[in-house]
């Protein structure tokens, strides 16, 4: 038996808990400088993927290579895996000789380099090299998602967050298996995507944020960068164009967009009201509008999916909305786009394949629950749960409480299965959590904000419901610290967490 140091790495300590695992503590595998990476065809990106995360820590050049060598290495092979793992998930074998991950496909081979990546000591994640040994803890997972759906959203329209913000978030996501970024694009604040057949909406919509700041927005070619970047990382952006609501920034980049023909100032206060905005429903030019966005969205999003928002559209006539929210949907079928919506959409009674994200907090909805036996399918953003813009308590210096105070308990301390009232499981398409940013504005309040909680709510959309257990949770959440630390994440270190002295 190897001695074991509180250092160790196990997989008793992986967020999100798998579907199932066994350590063999005689069976760690040590990375050496000759260890090799064998990853061939369609397993390559994966293979390539982990030696970038594992080269600067260790300082081994960890090859990436077709064939593998009679000494052994870590082996990632597509094909061979249990049944069991299906489209999304992989199966581990480590013991002293060698590594080897398999999956049906490269998502599943991606997921389990991020298991993979939690069975080294913490300091693995350091950009700095370190002094090792790097064990690799030995024995056997099986592990697959409970839900399809493992969202983050970011608001980068209340401020703006740079393509290089983003990127480095996704890299923080995706190792806790969410796939999923739901970019909330455009809000009365701001409008952050350049729309090239209709150019103010970026240069002046996007010119400014809450407060009044210099605001910002991507490029056509900047935003094409970041959807790859999170392609590569097994992560679907779907982008949200919120409309008729939500819309002071479209509005005051066009005046054709308004009922009166005049175009509003842009929304620059430090104040943070919602609802008082709309497009005109009742203007042809909404219209043209509205196709020739989601036109451009269109080319721009291999995911095929985007988000219309739809929420708090408080001044929109019911009828109007109704109209608006149908002909909206017409025009995304029109380009080949699946739509999802905040679950006001369903006062529009949309057809059942729009996808509905509740948002509300007391888990009960009538129209939520009477869509989802038509066979509309769920998001589950319990603003009581999964709001990553609730303070954590009172004295949290940034974020709302309108939905109350959430800690790590709060946030993980639910089962999307069942959380909403005559709604099955088998309804739940999956999980997200939101992350508002009126009141956030820097790269450390985007760290500080989601962890420890996102790692929360994605074990909810990851891990079977049998393996739901808070203290567990808590003990091995301890263990990340030192990896956030590594990665240089401004966490909040929630006194729920007993993390180590
Ligand atoms: C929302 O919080 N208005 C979706």
């Amino acid at each position: 038996m190897s001695v074991r140091t509180s250092a160790a790495a196990s997989i008793a300590d992986v967020v999100p808990a798998v579907v199932s695992g066994r350590s063999a503590p005689d069976a760690d595998f040590q990375l050496t400088p000759s260890t090799t990476i064998v990853a061939a065809g369609a397993a390559e990106a994966a293979g390539t993927y982990l030696a970038e995360v594992l080269r600067p820590a260790t300082g081994y050049p960890l090859p990436v290579v077709p064939r593998e060598s009679p000494d052994g290495g870590i082996v990632l092979v597509l094909g061979g895996a249990d049944p069991r793992v299906g489209a999304a998930g992989y199966q581990l074998v480590v013991d002293r000789r060698r590594v080897v991950l398999r999956a049906a496909t490269a998502a599943g081979l991606f997921a389990g380099v991020q298991t993979l990546r939690q069975l080294l000591p913490a300091t693995v994640e350091s950009r700095q090299q370190q002094p090792g040994p790097w064990t690799v803890c030995g024995g056997e997972i099986l592990d697959y998602p409970r839900f399809a759906h493992r969202g983050a959203m970011l608001d980068v329209a209340r401020h703006f967050f740079t393509v290089e913000e983003v990127k480095r978030h996704i890299d923080l996501i995706a190792q806790y298996k969410i796939n999923v970024l739901h970019l909330h694009l455009t809000d009365d604040q701001g409008w952050r995507l350049e729309i090239t057949s209709w150019p103010r909406l970026a240069t002046h919509g996007g010119g400014t944020q809450v407060g009044g700041g210099p605001g910002g927005y991507y490029t056509q070619r900047e935003y094409q960068d970041l959807v790859a970047y999170a392609a590569a990382r097994h992560v679907t952006i779907i982008p949200e164009i919120d409309i008729p609501g939500h819309s002071n920034a479209a509005l005051s980049a066009y005046a054709e967009l308004t009922c009166d023909g005049e175009a509003p100032p842009p929304f620059t206060t430090s104040g943070t009201a919602v609802g008082f905005s709309s497009l005109c429903v009742d203007n042809d030019s909404t219209y043209r509008f509205v196709d020739d966005v989601l036109e451009e969205l269109s080319a721009l999003t291999p995911g095929g999916r985007v988000h219309i928002g739809a929420d708090e559209a408080d001044v929109t006539p019911p009828e109007g909305y109704r109209k608006f929210v149908h002909r909206a949907l017409a025009i995304a079928a029109g380009h080949g786009l699946e739509v999802t919506g905040w679950h006001e959409v369903l006062r529009a009674d949309p057809p059942p394949a729009t996808v509905v994200q509740y948002w509300g907090t007391s888990g009960v909805d009538n129209l939520v629950a009477a869509a989802t036996a038509r066979g509309t399918e769920i998001v589950l953003s319990p603003a009581s749960r999964a709001y990553l813009d609730m303070k954590y308590h009172r004295g949290i210096p940034i974020g709302f409480k309108w939905a109350g105070f959430i800690d790590v308990d709060e946030a993980y301390n639910w089962d999307p299965g069942s959380f909403l009232r005559d709604v099955p499981e088998s309804a739940v398409l999956g999980v997200e959590a939101p992350l508002w940013s009126e009141t956030l504005t820097s790269r450390d309040d985007l760290d500080f904000m989601s962890f420890p909680r996102l790692p929360a709510i994605a074990e909810l959309g990851w891990s079977p419901r049998s393996t739901h257990d808070r203290q567990d949770f808590a003990r091995r959440l301890a263990r990340h610290g030192a990896r956030w630390t590594a990665q240089g994440v401004a966490f909040y270190p929630s006194t729920q967490i007993p993390w180590p002295a």
